[in-house]
């Protein structure tokens, strides 16, 4: 069988743990070309280095995706580095900032809006000509337009809320609606936008908070992690009765990317073991 994702020129956002380091090495074994961005950049090139190492093309893009010159540098390094035509682009980069409504900071609201929200808007912004532009010009030549891919990564609390997470729960639900606007936008250029939300993965933002890990923003340090008795009891309500492995989460992943993808656009994904 062919690789699903031979000589696609993919960006994933957030590529150095969890969702987007599995998604990085799937892509990269069905063949893509991945920039491999993240706000840390050991992680990064770790996940370039393992990519490489097994014979396949990686380039890492260290950089906080709100910054404001962010998009553009996210961009300019995907064509610079593979050229220019952009493929796939999964937003996935993200934290989670959680507090009750009523005590809840602006700066904690706007920070999930930034990453959540803003950051894939504006990437998706940048990369406008590499995709409409690079769609228009293989139609002038070949009268065809190949499937190009926008994935933005969503969640359950966005779709259906979760107490303690009002900012996060509204960024991940925006989302949603950035995915179905611009589904009707570049449908036209042959483009599938949709969103893949999750429910319980095992990764850093997941594992116990008891561990004490933090992610640091501006100086801060804002605690990750849930109560290891409030994750046994969102395992205990998951029909299949377990969190997603990360690669699983990606798998989710691979299929909107692929070709078996290119006729489902503006679309949700759920990925939560039933939940
Ligand atoms: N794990 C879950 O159960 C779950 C459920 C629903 C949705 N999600 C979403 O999946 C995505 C990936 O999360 P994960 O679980 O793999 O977490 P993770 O912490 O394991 O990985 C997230 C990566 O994003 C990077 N990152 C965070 N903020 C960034 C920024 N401002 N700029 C650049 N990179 C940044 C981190 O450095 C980290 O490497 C997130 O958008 C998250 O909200 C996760």
């Amino acid at each position: 069988m062919n690789p699903l994702l031979k000589d696609k020129n993919c960006i994933i956002t957030g590529a150095g743990r969890g969702i987007g380091r599995a998604t990085a090495l799937l892509f990269a074994g069905e063949g893509a070309r991945v920039v491999v961005s993240d706000l840390d950049e050991a992680p990064a090139a770790a996940v370039v280095e393992e990519i490489t190492n097994t014979g396949g093309q990686a380039v890492a893009c260290v950089g906080d995706v709100t910054a404001d010159d962010f998009a553009d540098k996210l961009i300019q390094t995907a064509v610079d580095s593979f050229g220019p035509s952009i493929d796939v682009i999964v937003n996935n980069a993200g934290y989670t900032w959680d507090g009750v409504i009523h005590k809840m900071t602006d700066e904690q609201w706007e920070a999930m809006l930034k990453v959540h929200l803003t950051s894939p808007f504006r990437i998706i912004r940048a990369a406008s000509p590499y995709i409409r532009d690079a769609a228009k010009k293989e139609k002038e030549a070949t009268g065809q337009m190949s499937s190009r891919k926008i994935i933005n990564i969503s969640s359950i609390a966005g779709l259906d809320g979760n107490a303690g997470q009002a900012n996060y729960s509204s960024a991940k639900a925006a989302v949603v609606g950035l995915t179905k606007t611009l589904a009707k936008e570049w449908g036209v250029f042959n483009v599938c936008v949709n969103t893949v939300a999750f429910g319980f993965v095992e990764t850093r933002l997941t594992q116990a908070k008891e561990k004490g890990d933090a992610i640091k923003r501006d100086d801060r340090d804002i605690a990750i992690g849930i109560p290891e008795n409030m994750r046994q009891l969102f395992k205990a309500m998951i029909p299949l009765k377990r969190a997603a492995a990360p690669e699983e989460a990606a798998g989710a992943i691979l299929l909107m990317a692929s070709p078996l993808a290119d006729y489902i656009t503006g679309e949700v994904l759920r990925v939560t073991g039933g939940l």
